[in-house]
């Protein structure tokens, strides 16, 4: 996400203006862009008071550089099992090295970005913060941990940064007022905060009869919004809670729903508050611990008294389950206050604007399942399958990628990896290629589990290598056979050819599955690295790392 897209109040900061000597430098450890957004965002913020800041990726960042920075501000996000983002990793392992200088010269603050529906929530941003303190560092701000809904956290933050700053600052600056600017909301500036309401032109069901997948392909309309995007941008989605689930609830508070209350959203019934403004599911650690405290019920303390057995309480389990098995008699505003804020779920956009105009599409992946005995369904996903129908509207809104683009070279050939609806984005880059003056080759890889249910947009794909616009596809089938085939295998069995591409300059992409496909894919590319290029392992590290560093390998993965 780009600053720029926030819709954030920015703080109108009015004092005299006063250059310090030190740099404030703003390192970021991002893997989606929200913290590399929010690093620009604060040095926006900070420069205006007249300092120099520097903006700088954990996965470029030159340790030696530690030496001099005084003023260090780390912006980090979490991923997977609390680990720090792929591109942090490096320099997290650095400072927890025996290699780690001491850095009593540094005065820092961490910002740490995660998700509470995970138990490690902001890990990294936690260790982050507890290294450099142990390398002796001055911390000059308390560390905030943020949601997915992180803008309110990160303004905090920043506010007491900023004080922290300008306090230290020689005295030259006598006070910092940090006012929230009105802000200017034009007509047409819609995004996160101010999402548009899209009406469904069209909906699909992309899989076969008796395909054990549900895919949805959705295309929306933009009409009148002024919103633009690029290949590779995700568009977010606000869904509406299940009637069925908001009264459940309901009834196992023994509240009516007609009960008053005030959300981040103005006060309404407690019904409109429960189905419109949080999320009934997941359960939240958070949402967990807040539980136990309120009810001080003796097994959920136990059960909060560490990670580990919070995470097996919560895999698989919702908000209906918890109140259901630990009853309690909740009041309207506790029962809001243990629920999290409804987020916007992001999907990969599946179109370009070069060939739909004023519309997007993206595919949808139907989450159901069965847990702890009852049915259950992914919020956003059975909310665009179930909920709302062709010519009603949706809340939308972009967010900007910029870590995955086509090459700026259109001549440039293109990789693309992707396993069910990671398939998405690269249908929105042939569309562009093919309406764009661009010569360059393209192959795709895609995986999903029976060729006659679930390849996903077949015609298009068939109609594109006719065109020339695609050049080669190999696709694996997992379920067809007995044996699994996916993307990695299919890559393999192309080894050769596949390193010719890369030798030419191929920028590769991989979209799906983060927990394995994007895994076992990284590993095929350095076995096929090493073994086609005749390197040692660690060179093909370095090949790998080089091809990131100047954004040839780009990811999208969830
Ligand atoms: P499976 O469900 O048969 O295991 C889209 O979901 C496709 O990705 C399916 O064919 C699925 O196979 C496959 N898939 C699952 N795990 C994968 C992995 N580790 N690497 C590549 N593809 C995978």
């Amino acid at each position: 996400t780009s600053f720029t897209d926030l819709n954030l109040a920015e703080p109108e900061l009015k004092q005299i203006k006063s250059v310090s000597a030190d740099p404030v430098w703003i390192l970021y450890g991002t893997h989606t862009g929200n913290s590399e957004g929010l690093a620009k965002q604060s040095a926006k913020a900070i420069g205006e008071l007249g300092f120099e800041t520097k903006v700088a990726d954990m996965g470029s960042f030159k340790v030696r550089e530690l030496k001099t920075i005084k003023k260090l501000l780390v912006i980090v996000s979490t991923h997977g099992l609390g680990d720090p983002p792929p591109e942090a990793e490096e320099f997290h392992a650095f400072l927890h090295s025996s290699k780690a200088p001491e850095l009593k010269h540094i005065d820092y603050s961490v910002l740490a970005l995660g998700d509470s529906s995970y138990t490690e929530f902001c890990q990294a941003g936690i260790q982050f913060d507890e290294i450099l303190e142990k390398l002796g560092a001055n911390r000059i701000a308390k560390r905030v941990e943020c949601d997915v809904d992180y803008e309110d956290g990160h303004a905090a933050w920043l506010q007491e940064v900023i004080s922290k700053l300008t306090a230290g600052n020689g005295g030259s600056i006598q006070a910092t007022v940090v006012e929230q600017k009105p802000l200017i909301k034009l007509e047409t500036v819609y995004n996160r905060k101010n999402p548009f309401p899209a009406t469904i032109l069209n909906k699909i069901n992309l899989n076969g009869r008796n395909s054990e997948k549900e895919t949805i392909h959705l295309e929306l309309d933009l009409k009148g919004s002024e919103l633009h995007y690029e290949p590779g941008d995700a568009l977010g989605i606000y869904a509406i809670n299940s009637k069925r689930l908001t009264d459940g609830i309901l009834n196992l508070c023994k509240l009516s729903g007609e009960e008053r209350v005030k959300t981040h959203h103005g006060e309404k019934s407690l019904f409109d508050a429960l189905s419109d403004d949080y999320e009934l599911t997941p359960l939240t650690s958070v949402s967990l611990k807040h539980y136990a405290e309120l009810t001080g019920n003796d097994s959920l303390q136990k059960i909060i008294s560490n990670n580990s057995s919070i995470a097996e309480y919560i895999h698989g389990r919702d908000i209906y389950d918890l109140l259901q098995e630990v009853p309690y008699k909740l009041s309207p505003d506790e029962l809001i206050s243990i629920l999290r804020k409804n987020t916007p779920r992001m999907y990969s956009i599946a179109s370009s604007q070069e060939a739909v105009d004023d519309e997007v599409h993206i595919a949808v992946s139907v989450v159901r399942y069965e847990g702890y005995g009852r049915y259950k369904e992914g919020f956003c996903s059975s909310f665009l399958s179930d909920r709302v129908h062709t010519d009603e509207q949706v809340k939308v809104f972009i967010d900007p990628n910029t870590r995955f683009k086509l090459p700026a070279n259109p001549d440039s050939p293109i990789i693309m990896v992707g396993a069910g609806t990671g398939i998405a984005p690269y249908r929105s880059f042939m569309q562009h290629r093919e309406l764009t003056d661009s010569h360059g080759k393209s192959w795709l890889f895609f995986g999903e589990r029976n060729f006659t249910t679930d390849f996903l947009y077949q015609s298009e794909w068939l109609q594109y290598i006719k065109d020339g616009v695609l050049t080669k596809a190999d696709v694996a089938f997992s379920r067809d056979q007995e044996r699994k085939i996916y993307v990695q295998h299919r890559m393999m069995e192309k080894g050769k050819e596949l390193f010719n591409w890369l030798e030419n300059g191929a920028h590769f992409y991989v979209c799906g599955d983060a927990q394995h496909m994007a895994k076992d894919v990284d590993f095929a590319l350095k076995d096929i690295i090493q073994t086609h290029g005749g390197l040692t392992k660690d060179k093909a590290d370095e090949y790998i790392k080089a091809m990131q560093q100047s954004n040839r390998y780009q990811t999208d993965i969830y």
